[in-house]
């Protein structure tokens, strides 16, 4: 298998390509934060745009996957998104966009990337008990995944738990920050 990184923001003609992606990986969740093609056009334009950086993973030619990075403090920059069409999941895919993306982050004097995975599907242990100021800390140390949600993929790639927001998307739906210090190999 052919496996090519490339920078979207300089392949104008798999920008259409990259939108399918986005829709697609997460209508498959059951999450609609892009709801059509139209909405997923204008994310993946504003990923591609200055100064955000934009990875995206070929296979055998085809866009498997891509990841963007966008600032969000001066030395840490935020992950978002991160999509592998649901037929190439599970191959390793995921983990090579992020590699790829904290390489480039690097080069660009980056220190750190953070990203919010929100449950937004009763995933998480977090999504089972009402959260308040005096049991967050606690109940982010008892985190546990009840389905395949994808903190635990980040947790494989070297990204710690760092915080949350309760309810962030509703009642018991939280976002889940999650970080890794990209000057420790
Ligand atoms: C989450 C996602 C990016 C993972 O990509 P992927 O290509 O399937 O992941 P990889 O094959 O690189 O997996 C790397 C490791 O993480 C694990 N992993 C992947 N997804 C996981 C999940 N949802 N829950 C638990 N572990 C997971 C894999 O089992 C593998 O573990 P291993 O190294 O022990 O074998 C992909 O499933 C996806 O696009 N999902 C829909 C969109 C989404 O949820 N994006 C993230 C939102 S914050």
């Amino acid at each position: 298998m052919d496996w090519t990184e490339i920078d979207l923001s300089e392949q104008l003609s798999l920008h259409e390509e990259a939108a399918s992606v986005l829709l697609d990986a997460f209508l498959a969740r059951g999450i609609a934060s892009w709801p059509n093609l139209e909405s997923a056009r204008k994310e993946v334009e504003h990923c591609v745009a200055e100064p955000n950086l934009c990875i995206g993973l070929l296979v055998n030619g085809k866009l498997t996957g891509w990841v963007g990075l966008r600032p969000m403090y001066d030395k840490t920059w935020e992950l978002h998104p991160l999509v592998v069409a649901p037929a190439n999941q599970g191959q390793g895919v995921g983990g090579a966009l992020v590699q790829a993306l904290e390489q480039r982050a690097r080069e660009r004097g980056l220190i750190g990337i953070v990203l919010g995975t929100d449950d937004e599907n009763f995933e998480t242990s977090l999504s089972q008990t009402d959260i308040n100021g005096s049991n967050a800390l606690d109940e982010m140390q008892r985190l546990t995944n009840l389905n395949h949600h994808p903190f635990e993929f980040y947790q494989k790639c070297g990204y710690s738990v760092v915080g949350m927001i309760p309810n962030a998307n509703g009642k018991n739906k939280p976002d889940i920050f999650m970080w890794k210090d990209l000057t420790v190999e």
